[in-house]
């Protein structure tokens, strides 16, 4: 990955040559190069900045020396790179992003100061390469160069071959969007406090089951926010026909879950059915996030586990009902016939009936529609059953 960064303080990245950046540097995983923005005024007290049109307080970075620097810069690398500025006004840095700048071949940084870049340069910019603004989070810092380094830090240490341990950025805090366990080393015994026994067993399966309870813990009192919206939920806030599970509506947050086992049950469904073209089995992450706007999806989980999922959709009278799945090994505990008791329950009050289908091959869930009174009708095609029942009432 190539690094370019502009500042009017290069010696603020001096640090990237230490530790694991410059050990990363030193193997060409990373290549960094800082460029000092003054080189590109063309005054003897080489200006970058001037008074803010409108009036107001502070100085505004002038859009010519950034934009020669950044047509210099751009010509040090192949290919096209992606601008990213620093600002408060920016998306946040988090894990994901921190992935998805590590999953880039070259970024150029241009670290602000004062009040800012002249807006110029960013619509300029835009015209011949990606541009992204990045908070450090929602506080105001001086100048850029704390946010870059921050930023090249967390991406560079996630490029393939840069940690020696791989599994250490598994567990750690953010990757599944829970905060990491409590860590111990020796001695078992320091200053009368001891190591959780459970630590001490030898016994792996124990060890696991306590770091994913203290994980839970630990962000459910630190960081709230981060817990699933279903998790989060109080028992019975919605329902309390699933045990200790909690449903709730679905939000982005459960995409790659609802994913998962969207894939795993309708790869099941194609086999019982002889086909590859049903359109689960070829959702994508950008599908199922868009389609949580088009259906009301609601996603069950026990102890913050992704078990089983169903989604509804008014069409005029009707709320059509599908993706009713449960994961594979809570399969006939009676969840599937639950999730299709509540999917209707929660029809909005103009729907008068409700509708799903099946495939003929998919005896389980044509038992499952019958039983809950549903009538069904195949299809001319000979592979497709469409169940209909009218709403109670109505
Ligand atoms: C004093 S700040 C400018 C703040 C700007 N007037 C505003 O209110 O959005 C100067 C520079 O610091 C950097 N900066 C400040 N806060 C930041 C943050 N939370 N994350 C990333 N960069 C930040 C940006 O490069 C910004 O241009």
């Amino acid at each position: 990955m190539r690094c370019d960064i502009i500042s009017i303080f290069p010696e603020y990245l001096e640090p990237l040559k230490l530790s694991l950046p410059g050990q990363a540097q030193r193997k060409g995983l990373l290549d960094v190069a800082v460029h000092d923005l003054r080189d590109f005024s063309h005054d003897r007290h080489r200006t970058v900045d001037d008074t803010p049109y409108g009036g107001g307080a502070g100085m505004v970075m002038k859009p010519q020396p950034w934009w020669e620097a950044l047509e210099h810069v751009r010509t040090l690398g192949d290919g096209t790179p992606t601008l990213i500025v620093p600002g408060p006004g920016g998306e946040v840095l988090t894990q994901r992003l921190a992935r998805e700048l590590a999953d880039e071949d070259w970024l150029i940084f241009a670290c602000g100061r004062y009040e800012g870049i002249d807006e110029r340069v960013y619509e300029a910019a835009a015209d011949v390469m990606p541009v992204r603004v990045i908070s450090l989070g929602d506080y105001v810092l001086n100048g850029g160069e704390v946010a870059v380094l921050a930023m090249i830090e967390a991406a560079a240490r996630l490029l393939p071959g840069f940690m020696g341990n791989a599994e250490s950025l598994v567990e750690e805090s953010h990757e599944d969007g829970l905060l990491e366990y409590p860590v111990y080393t020796k001695p078992a015994t320091w200053q009368g406090r001891e190591v959780p026994p459970v630590l001490l067993s030898g016994d792996h399966g124990k060890v696991a089951a306590w770091r994913h309870q203290q994980r839970l813990e630990r962000t459910a009192a630190r960081r709230p926010d981060l817990l699933h919206a279903s998790s989060a939920l109080t028992p019975g806030g919605v329902d309390d026909r699933w045990g200790g599970a909690r449903i709730a509506k679905a939000t982005p947050a459960d995409v790659g879950d609802l994913l998962t086992c969207t894939h795993a049950c309708w790869l099941r469904e194609g086999i019982l059915n002889d086909t590859l073209t049903i359109p689960a089995q070829h959702e994508t992450v950008e599908s199922l996030t868009a389609s949580l706007h088009e259906w009301d999806t609601y996603v069950l989980r026990h102890d913050g586990r992704f078990i089983g999922s169903v989604r509804g959709k008014l069409v005029d009278d009707t709320w059509h009902i599908g993706r009713l799945m449960v994961v594979p090994d809570l399969h006939g505990r009676g969840l599937g016939g639950a999730l299709l008791e509540f999917i209707q329950e929660v029809a909005p009050s103009d729907a008068t009936r409700f509708e799903l289908f099946t495939g003929t091959g998919s005896e389980h869930n044509l038992k499952l529609y019958k039983k809950a009174g549903f009538r069904g009708v195949v299809q001319p095609n000979g592979t497709t059953v469409v169940f209909t029942k009218r709403r109670r009432g109505r």
